[in-house]
């Protein structure tokens, strides 16, 4: 065969699977988060107890010193997307941390067992401790001392008295 027939093979070969349709993209975009499933208060905001413990640091569950600007507000647009995006990939921020629940189980409003409710939890806090996009870069759990509840009881809104180790997660 002449090297120009191979050229024109190419080319039609080319041709043809351009034209084949669009390119499927690699992940699908996925849906967001259910906001109405994430606790308005996660127990203190940021700012709370400035220079209280320790200069220059807030202070959070127990009286542990955390960085000022933990936590986010609950309806703060980079945890919500970073949370979307870990419910969409199942993992945040990469694939060594693995979250326990889907959107579409997240999303599920009719469930309300105390499994999903944990699961719920376990994820907003992996990424809380993440917000950076770094892995153990974000908020310590002393920052949000009501998703630490939740992951422990499975109870959406009950007590945190018993969180006085919500440093360590
Ligand atoms: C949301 O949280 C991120 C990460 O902590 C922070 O950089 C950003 O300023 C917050 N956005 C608002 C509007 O507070
Ligand atoms: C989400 O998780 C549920 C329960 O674990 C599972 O049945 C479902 O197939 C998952 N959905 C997706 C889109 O992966």
């Amino acid at each position: 065969m002449q090297l120009t027939n191979i050229l024109t093979l190419l080319t039609v070969a080319g041709t043809s699977f351009v034209s084949a349709g669009p390119v499927p993209v690699a992940r699908q975009a996925g849906g967001q988060v259910d906001t109405s499933l994430i606790p308005t208060d996660f127990g203190f905001k940021a700012g709370d107890g400035k220079d209280k413990v320790q200069v220059g640091s807030c202070t959070g569950a127990a009286n542990k010193p955390i960085p000022c600007d933990c936590p986010p507000a609950p309806d703060n647009a980079t945890f919500i997307g970073d949370l979307s995006t870990a419910l969409n990939q199942g993992f945040f921020p990469d694939p060594s941390i693995t979250v326990p629940i889907n959107l579409t189980r997240f999303n599920d409003k009719s469930d309300t067992s105390a499994q999903t409710n944990r699961d719920r939890a376990t994820a907003m806090v992996q990424v809380l401790q993440s917000l950076s996009g770094t892995k153990g870069v974000g908020c310590p759990g002393a920052a949000f001392p009501v998703l630490i509840a939740q992951q422990q009881t499975g109870q959406v809104g009950g007590s945190t008295a018993s969180v006085g180790n919500a440093g360590r997660v």
